[in-house]
């Protein structure tokens, strides 16, 4: 049986339209290009394989087996290379959706801590008393009873002194018994035993006492301790320091008040009170060196003279902020802490 000339030229047809589609699919670079292919070649009313098609009825009867079979084996190959080429650009498109990497974007947010709100104070002080000249120091937590006690004149029967008052170390009977300061007071004699006057410092730290927790006491706490000893200082200086302090950390509107008091280690001595927003509070207490303290460190009494301060460092963050309980200090709840 020879070919017909009719089915010679279809199988022609057939094989060009293979090769022009596998050379179209391989130049398409993105979705819209096989997509125009697609519609050259296969598309339902005008495509070129359904033109091809319609030439089968041309085709001699005795052909038509031959030529249907090689049809749809040629529609299924392109079928074929449609798919794999989908399937290319496809994959191109998500290797840079969103476009390619833009590094000069700025990057999103992610939110970080912050300083604890008695961190936060701390640093405040150390900041203006800094500008009126106090020097940062610091001091052990862990003193012995001569920082404690002896060189700030609190006797061995003083009360201040008693087991049920403050944190003893155990400790072999026969050492001397370390403690937790209970003030910072103990710093102002570190620092005189190694200086000499004049002296500007202010020390913030950790203080105990095994007081029961409530609104205004914790059994550890911070106290900011300033000391100042120059030839011809009064209390007319600790008074103007406190002043300048308070209104300083607190704002203009605020009042100091000292009230008579009495601390082994100064005199005279007085409590201080802040009022700020109506409320008048008792921040701590303060007074002049007492000249048997400048003596213990090696002073003379009768060249220099020197205030000392002591406040409480949650009561003034209380102050500031409107707290009412300091226990919230160390509740460690991150609502609460959020807020400063
Ligand atoms: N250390 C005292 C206290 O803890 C406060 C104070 C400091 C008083 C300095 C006078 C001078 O209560």
């Amino acid at each position: 049986m020879t070919t017909s000339a009719a089915l010679e030229s279809f199988l022609a047809e057939l094989e060009r339209l293979r090769g022009d589609a596998a050379s179209s699919l391989a130049a398409a670079s993105d979705a819209g290009a096989v997509e125009q292919a697609r519609i050259e070649f296969v598309g339902a009313r005008s495509g070129r394989l359904k033109a091809v098609q319609k030439l089968l009825g041309g085709i001699a009867p005795a052909d038509k087996p031959e030529a249907g079979r090689r049809f749809n084996e040629i529609k299924a190959a392109i079928a074929e290379l449609f798919a794999a080429a989908q399937d290319r650009t496809a994959a191109a498109a998500a290797d840079t959706a969103g476009g390619p990497l833009d590094v000069t974007l700025p990057g999103a947010a992610v939110p970080l801590g912050h300083l604890h709100p008695i961190t936060q104070t701390i640093r405040r002080v150390q900041e203006i008393m800094g500008r009126l000249g106090f020097e940062s120091v610091d001091g052990p937590e862990v003193e012995d009873p001569w920082h404690n006690f002896e060189a700030l004149a609190i006797a061995p029967e003083h009360p201040a002194r008693d087991p049920l008052d403050n944190f003893y170390l155990a400790v072999a009977r026969t050492a001397e018994p370390l403690l937790l300061r209970s003030q910072t007071s103990t710093v102002q004699i570190r620092v005189m035993e190694s200086r000499r006057p004049p002296l500007r410092i202010v020390s913030l730290g950790r203080v105990y006492r095994p007081d029961t927790a409530d609104a205004t006491h914790y059994p550890m706490f911070h106290q900011v301790e300033g000391l100042l000893v120059e030839p011809g200082t009064t209390m007319a200086h600790l008074k103007s320091v406190l002043r300048l302090f308070a209104s300083s950390f607190l704002g203009g509107d605020v009042r100091v008040r000292f009230r008579p008091s009495f601390f082994p280690f100064t005199e005279p001595s007085v409590e201080v009170d802040m009022e700020w927003g109506g409320r008048w509070v008792e921040m701590g207490g303060a007074g002049m060196v007492d000249p048997a303290v400048l003596k213990a460190v090696g002073y003379d009494p009768a060249t220099v003279s020197g205030f000392a301060f002591g406040l409480g460092v949650e009561r003034i963050a209380a102050r500031r902020h409107g707290v009412d309980d300091i226990r919230d200090f160390y509740r460690n709840d991150v609502r609460f802490l959020r807020q400063f």
